[in-house]
């Protein structure tokens, strides 16, 4: 089989298209051809060396695809040869063959193609937990979004759509607004240009807002405390102000990190708010969760109430272009890879 390998930590010239021996599945186990492979911000960070959980270069990393059973292990049941699906792969995804355990793999429905089964557990379900599992968004509620033109923001746009009421606010370079307008953002802040801060004090009268997506993390985790209405969540899952744009900024990453926000029990019982957490690849061994939440999601798909955005696929051979949208911020949704 091919893979795409990550031969140590660096910039684009880190990747390599190489040739491994195809695995076998063992009892409980399906292998995929793979159609296509997500690529997310964790992998770019696992490149970077700026992803603790990554396997030790060189590794296969990716998270998540689309392809066609091949192979089943002994005492699969529901999972056939030829079957087309979507699967989580706790890395190794970036191959053109994958062995994974078939409590991660979900038979898609006629009418979704390889490009959407591919591009969406990893954002919809990061957004589907942080909104559903985590907030509880109720009708009427108001949402920051950040990276909101990204994947995970498209996916949190579109599932925001699905409850009554809900004002959404996306913090997105002004380029990508008719794009973050389209997948049902209420107010697109250009954060480049205009205090997001003041923007978002000024939509809501003072008031704030009763959700924060945050995956800036640093500064912004402060920020977008301080922007919580009463009862408000601040939900952080990402590090993003670290990523330096291709450029190796050792300092700018420490003081990102510096300025992360230390919250105190005390604090929050008399502010009457809540600090959570979101990290997908720890909740790795709640199956149950993950397959209620990925089936819900394959239902509003069938639905027409969800739809990933493609924004490009890139051959394994552009793998540096491919990383390079994401490094950059150049993608509207989602980038795939094809073996
Ligand atoms: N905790 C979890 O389980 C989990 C799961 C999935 C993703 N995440 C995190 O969620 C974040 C978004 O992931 P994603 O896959 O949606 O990303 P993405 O598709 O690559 O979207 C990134 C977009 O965010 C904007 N952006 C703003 N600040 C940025 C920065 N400092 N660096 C790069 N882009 C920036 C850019 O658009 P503009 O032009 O508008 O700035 C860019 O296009 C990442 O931090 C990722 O690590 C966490």
């Amino acid at each position: 089989m091919r893979a795409l390998f990550i031969t140590k930590h660096g910039g684009p010239e880190v990747l390599e298209v190489r040739e491994a021996p195809t695995p076998e599945p063992k009892a409980g186990e399906v292998r995929v051809a793979v159609a296509l492979a997500g690529l997310n911000f964790a992998e770019l960070s696992a490149r970077q060396g700026l992803y603790p959980d990554a396997p030790k270069p060189p590794c296969v990393v990716g998270y998540e695809g689309s392809g066609t059973v091949e192979a089943t292990g002994d005492g699969v049941a529901g999972l056939a040869e030829g079957d087309r699906v979507l699967f989580m792969s706790r890395f190794g995804g970036h191959s053109s063959h994958v062995v994974v355990p078939v409590d991660q793999v979900l038979r898609m429905p006629d009418s979704m193609s390889f490009e959407d089964g591919a591009a969406m557990p990893v954002n919809y379900l990061t957004a589907h937990h942080m909104l559903f599992e985590i907030a509880r968004i109720r009708p009427g509620a108001h949402v920051l979004i950040h990276m909101a033109a990204g994947g995970v923001g498209t996916a949190a746009l579109q599932l925001c759509r699905t409850v009554e009421d809900v004002t959404t606010y996306g913090t997105a370079s002004a380029s990508k607004h008719d794009y973050v307008r389209g997948h049902g953002c209420t107010h697109p802040i250009d954060y480049r240009s205009k205090d997001y801060v003041e923007e978002v004090r000024r939509l809501t009268d003072g008031r704030g807002v009763d959700v924060v997506l945050d995956a800036l993390g640093g500064a912004d985790w402060r920020k977008g405390y301080e922007l919580l209405a009463p009862v408000g969540i601040l939900i952080a899952f990402g590090l993003a102000n670290t990523n330096t744009g291709g450029k190796r900024r050792l300092l700018h990453v420490l003081a990102q990190l510096a300025r992360i926000p230390r919250y105190s029990p005390m604090r929050l019982m008399d502010d009457n708010r809540t600090v959570s957490g979101c990290n997908m690849g720890h909740l790795w061994d709640e199956k149950a969760l993950l397959r209620r939440q990925l089936e819900a999601l394959v239902r509003l798909y069938e639905e027409g109430t969800i739809r990933p955005h493609v924004h490009a696929i890139h051959p394994f051979e552009q793998a540096a272009e491919a990383f390079g949208e994401l490094e950059h911020g150049r993608n509207l949704g989602k980038v795939l890879l094809r073996p």
